[in-house]
């Protein structure tokens, strides 16, 4: 089995991306032929300014690499290191359907959020689709919101197969219903659109400054309270085991323990779970020219398998 995701460079990483999107990408290594990109040509649909997105792009790297992802098990690379996904997305566009491209729903989101409609905007999906099939990856798991483009990677893959000849794998997704959504501070999805994000490389003052940030109900220190209902509690579930949980629950219940104690324990949780990433990702920030071989590497292993999708579909289509 091939699997392959990528992530968007978007800004500093929270506890819900974690839990979200990275655990799972990280457990997936295991599970078959990982490959694993840094979605930088898409990223510049909304980002046009090159040192941001540069900057961007090294951070999440070392994010990934610091929380588990193994340049053994996983080919991790930067997509604007693999250009022939251009040529196979021109190839797979002069079969897509506009109407295909109107339906998808992250167009209309992104522009109704007052992003350009640019045509890169609008053609994105063709490039994902190309970034899927350039590999022949026949599994790709993403978050809800990506599924319609999946979709299309599919609808394109058979249209290209029936017009000139089997070339691509058909892709499934692999939706991601079971991850819950992780609270914010305030309760809400965290986002960083929200501002109630707890960031996994915080530490000292600025974590502990979150953690005691989370709302709360106004009960008083002796009333017995409800973890099914507090933020804390969510969240201090994410990262305990079930005995700890149930010790804790029972404290919330019986009274006589306030908030301030939970998030203590909230806080101590958190530190203790990223303290090894947090020290991994400093060694790796004082190695980049490692961080730098690895997505080199990775590079090289996608574009083996770009290079020979893509001379099966110019073959096939007539360009050879
Ligand atoms: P944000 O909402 O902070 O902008 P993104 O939309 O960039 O986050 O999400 C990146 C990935 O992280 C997606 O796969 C998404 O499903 C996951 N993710 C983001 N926030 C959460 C959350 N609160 N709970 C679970 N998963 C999340
Ligand atoms: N569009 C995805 C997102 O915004 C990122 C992405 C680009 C992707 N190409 C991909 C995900 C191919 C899976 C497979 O999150």
């Amino acid at each position: 089995m091939r699997i392959l995701s990528g992530i968007q460079p978007s800004g500093k990483l929270h506890i819900g991306n974690y839990f979200g999107m990275m655990k799972p990408a990280i457990e997936l290594q295991e599970q078959g032929e990982a490959y694993l990109f840094i979605a930088n040509y898409h990223a510049m649909t909304t980002v046009q300014d090159a040192a941001a997105l540069r900057a961007m792009t090294t951070e999440v790297a070392l994010d990934f690499l610091a929380c588990g992802i193994d340049p053994a098990k996983t080919a991790f690379y930067r997509q604007s290191d693999v250009p022939e996904v251009h040529e196979l997305a021109w190839l797979l566009s002069v079969l897509c359907p506009m109407g295909l491209l109107e339906r998808c729903h992250s167009f209309k989101d992104k522009t109704a959020k007052g992003i350009a409609a640019s045509h890169g905007l609008f053609a994105y999906p063709v490039l994902m689709a190309a970034d899927i099939l350039a590999v022949n990856s026949n599994v790709v798991p993403v978050g809800r919101d990506q599924k319609q483009h999946v979709e299309v990677t599919r609808d394109l893959a058979i249209r290209f197969n029936n017009t000139y000849g089997e070339v691509f794998t058909i892709p499934e997704p692999s939706i991601r219903e079971s991850v819950a959504v992780v609270p914010g501070l305030d309760g809400q999805k965290m986002s960083k659109s929200y501002d109630n994000t707890i960031e996994i490389f915080a530490e000292g003052k600025p974590l502990k400054k979150r953690v005691m940030k989370i709302v709360t109900d106004s009960k008083e220190l002796e009333d017995p309270k409800d973890p099914d209902t507090c933020n804390v509690f969510a969240l201090f579930k994410l990262f305990a085991s079930g005995e700890e949980q149930a010790g804790l629950a029972a404290r919330y219940r019986a009274g006589g323990m306030g908030y301030g104690t939970a998030k203590t324990e909230l806080l101590e949780k958190i530190d203790a779970h990223f303290a090894p990433m947090r020290e991994r990702r400093r060694e790796l920030a004082a190695d980049m020219d490692h961080v730098e071989d690895v997505l080199r590497e990775g590079a090289a292993k996608a574009s083996a398998l770009a290079r020979e999708t893509l001379r099966k579909a110019r073959r096939a289509a007539g360009l050879e």
